[in-house]
């Protein structure tokens, strides 16, 4: 792990990457820009190049490494309080409260962790490398790694990219999962309940902001409870974002690696999906969010019931088709603005600049811009 961690600093040193932020969130297209060295400049900024990759499959790399980049900065702040502190996935000294409150719902809990930060590490790490191999500009956040995090016992007290302090999450992925007639791509009107409605209605820690938070016991179970329904709801993004971004790439090199990552995000999103049905019902004192028995009425049944975690056969292209067990949704068109929408949404990036705004954005609108050319 030390020495991908190493290869990632020297690629990113050789190609230094931060362009266009702005000083206005929103108005990516403006084109005030940040250059690599932190001045600013009001020229539009320069074109990312893309080296021997067609302009499309580099911006879609770039795109997934950005969120590799990001998923791996808020698994490491998992990792140091509820996961293994190892010389695979250093940092941070654990939490035995908080670690304990997650092995409730499986003994596991930090070895998945561990496991789940280690795989996102290799992901950042190999597609910036790989983007570099192929004289391609490689993505770099680490500007924006400017955020305060926990203080709770454990942590390593690192600047953090993401903020895993004030999540709101939206958990309807469970019930779309579980619906045999209705699939996100054919009917994007419809609204699936989430599975934990209190998550969606405020803001919550997924890890103890500081030692406050260890108690009182329900209060921290509820924290763990919220970090075990963020992990599926992150990873099934992961899950839609690999199949809908290879949807649109040229070179079948590239299409493998999309094709390789993308299951492995589905691999994590099955595993906490599993999980998240044992989280233990309960009702945290401090701030009133409940979670529900999803087993009982009104809950239960076909849509909630925590044992049916493989995905349900649903209409897929055409309802003149059979239906199909398969990942929803995958429609290709503006998924990578939709995944900055999702995440931004989810509190992810509370405490942010407009800057870091702007380069993901601009990253995104890249990335979605970019379309399959002549078989290569
Ligand atoms: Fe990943
Ligand atoms: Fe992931």
């Amino acid at each position: 792990m030390k020495d991908l961690v190493n290869g990632l600093k020297s690629s990113i040193n050789r190609r230094s990457f931060i362009k266009k932020g702005l000083t206005v969130a929103g108005a990516a297209t403006v084109g005030a820009g940040m250059l690599a060295s932190g001045s600013p400049t009001f020229a539009k900024g320069r074109e990312e190049g893309s080296g021997k990759l067609t302009k499309g499959d580099a911006a879609i790399l770039r795109f997934a490494a950005a969120a590799e980049i990001i998923e791996t900065d808020f698994w490491v702040q998992y990792n140091e309080l509820g996961g293994i502190q190892d010389n695979e996935v250093p940092g941070g000294s654990g939490n035995p409260a908080y670690t304990a409150a997650l092995k409730v719902l499986d003994g596991d809990m930090d070895q998945y962790i561990h496991d789940n930060t280690e795989d996102e590490f290799t992901h950042q790490n190999f597609i910036n490398a790989y983007l570099a191999s192929k004289g391609a500009d490689t993505v770099d956040l680490s500007p924006f790694v400017t955020l305060p995090g926990s203080t709770a016992t454990g942590t390593s007290g690192k600047p953090r990219l993401t903020n895993l302090m004030q999540l709101t999450v939206d958990t309807s992925w469970w019930t779309r999962y579980r619906s045999r007639n209705k699939n996100p791509d054919l009917d994007p009107n419809f609204k699936f309940p989430p599975a934990i409605p209190g998550l969606l209605a405020g803001q919550f820690p997924a890890i103890p902001r500081n030692d406050n938070d260890l108690t009182p016991a329900a209060h921290l179970q509820a924290i763990a409870n919220t970090a075990a329904f963020h992990f599926p709801t992150i990873e099934q993004g992961g899950t839609s974002l690999y199949p809908s971004l290879a949807l649109r790439v040229t070179d079948v090199e590239v299409l493998r690696i999309l094709l390789s990552i993308g299951p492995t995000e589905t691999a994590h999103f099955q595993t906490w999906h599993d999980k998240a049905g044992n989280a233990p019902p309960l009702t945290d004192p401090t701030n009133g969010l409940t979670f529900p028995d999803l087993n009982s009425p009104p809950f239960g049944g076909q849509n909630f019931q925590t044992n049916l975690i493989m995905p349900e056969p649903c209409a897929f292209l055409s309802r003149k088709l059979p239906v199909c067990s398969i990942i929803r949704p995958t429609k290709t068109e503006g998924i990578a603005m939709g995944v900055v929408q999702f995440l931004t949404a989810m509190g992810l990036f509370i405490g942010q600049s407009p800057q870091f705004f702007a380069v993901l954005f601009d990253l995104a609108e890249d990335a979605d811009a970019a379309r399959r050319e002549g078989k290569r």
